[in-house]
């Protein structure tokens, strides 16, 4: 094994698979028809960098309202719709988390997946899907996988809320326009696969004093009187994302890794980076059934998907711990 992932990347040109990912495919399925503008991250007067809404400011027109439900809804999701809601039928998300979890401080964290701007980005070209989507499939698809969930209907007062304050984070922002600080930085790709073993050690040494030894987070004592349900929310167990998630994947993962944590030191290198989310993601999670339709254009699917089918010759496990780099059509 480890021979052959050494020999191709001596050779990458003789050794590449010619149907490996196709990155020129990808950016033309991507592409919008109009020049791109790039514009500042900026937040909108009334809420600052924690995701605090200053409730005055905003004053109490029903759309006010309605951002400040929006906000609730993103920083204590499961209060409002996941296991903890009161009201059985609203319990959508399947796991504790918020989208805050993830989405920093409501999704107002530049370069941690931020909601700045994103209303002007969709409707988008998904690839997933192979579809374009709207951003209440998009919220859905983090409702089903992040939250390991079910969607919440594309109407209802819950949605139009997240929407709402979506929206209202992106107030003056151009149709399509990119914003800096959007998504995730792009990872870098390590020279060898991803090594759960040292991942092991990493988590044990910086990850474990927040995310517990067993990764199982440390709940808010204070919960019951406000704020949201984890102070540093599980990372892998029955209450954390599923097999389906973004963060599963491990490119995605180390790059989330890489840029953010541990929490206010995201100093690691990126081979452990991707060597601590390669120990995170092989330990237990709930499972996301019927995976090997999403990505159904194999010439990008992305190269971390560690479920076939495939079109490149490489297998499953290479998907999941790479190398990666062979993998990249030249
Ligand atoms: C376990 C982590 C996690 C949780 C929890 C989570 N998300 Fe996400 N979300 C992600 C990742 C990872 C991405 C992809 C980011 C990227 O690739 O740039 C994403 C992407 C998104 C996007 C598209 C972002 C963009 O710039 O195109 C939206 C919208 C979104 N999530 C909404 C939500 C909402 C609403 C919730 C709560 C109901 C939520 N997410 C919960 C991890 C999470
Ligand atoms: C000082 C505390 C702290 C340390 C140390 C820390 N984290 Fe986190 N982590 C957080 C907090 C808080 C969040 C919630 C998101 C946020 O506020 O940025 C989080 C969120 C996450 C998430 C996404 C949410 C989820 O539940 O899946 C992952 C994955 C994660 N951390 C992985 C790690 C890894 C891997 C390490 C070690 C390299 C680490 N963290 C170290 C505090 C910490």
């Amino acid at each position: 094994m480890k021979k052959v992932a050494l020999a191709t990347l001596a050779f990458p040109f003789l050794l590449t698979p010619a149907f490996a990912f196709d990155v020129a495919k990808n950016k033309a399925k991507n592409t919008l028809p109009y020049e791109v503008k790039t514009q500042e991250f900026r937040l909108p007067a009334g809420i600052d960098e924690n995701g605090i809404i200053d409730e005055a400011k905003l004053g109490d027109s029903p759309y006010a309202k309605t951002v400040i439900y929006g906000s609730k809804l993103v920083n204590e999701t499961t209060r409002h719709l996941g296991p903890q809601a009161k009201d059985e039928k609203k319990r959508f998300a399947g796991n504790n988390l918020s989208c805050s979890s993830c989405h920093a401080n409501g999704g107002v964290v530049p370069n941690q997946s931020p909601f700045v701007g994103i209303y002007a980005r969709f409707p988008q070209y998904n690839s997933r899907a192979d579809q374009l989507i709207t951003l209440q499939d998009r919220i859905n698809g983090c409702f089903q996988r992040s939250m390991s969930g079910k969607p919440i209907p594309a109407n209802s007062k819950e949605m139009r809320a997240i929407m709402t304050y979506m929206q209202w984070l992106s107030t003056g922002y151009e149709v399509g326009a990119k914003v800096k600080g959007q998504g995730i930085p792009k990872a870098e790709f390590i020279n060898r696969a991803g090594d759960p073993k040292n991942g092991k050690k990493i988590y044990a040494d910086k990850c474990a004093s927040c995310h517990g030894e067993n990764g199982e987070g440390v709940l808010n004592p204070e919960f019951a009187s406000g704020g949201d349900y984890y102070l540093f929310p599980a990372i892998w167990g029955k209450d954390s994302y599923n097999t389906g998630a973004g963060m599963y994947r491990l490119i995605k993962a180390a790059q989330f890794v890489k840029t953010t944590m541990p929490k206010g030191d995201a100093t690691l290198s990126w081979e452990d980076a991707y060597d601590v989310s390669a120990f995170m993601n092989s330990q237990e999670r709930p499972v996301k059934p019927n995976r090997e339709k999403d990505f159904p254009d194999l010439d990008i699917k992305p190269m971390d998907m560690d479920v076939g089918p495939y079109n490149d010759g490489f297998d499953e496990n290479a998907h999941r711990y790479g190398p990666f780099k062979p993998m990249l059509k030249k």
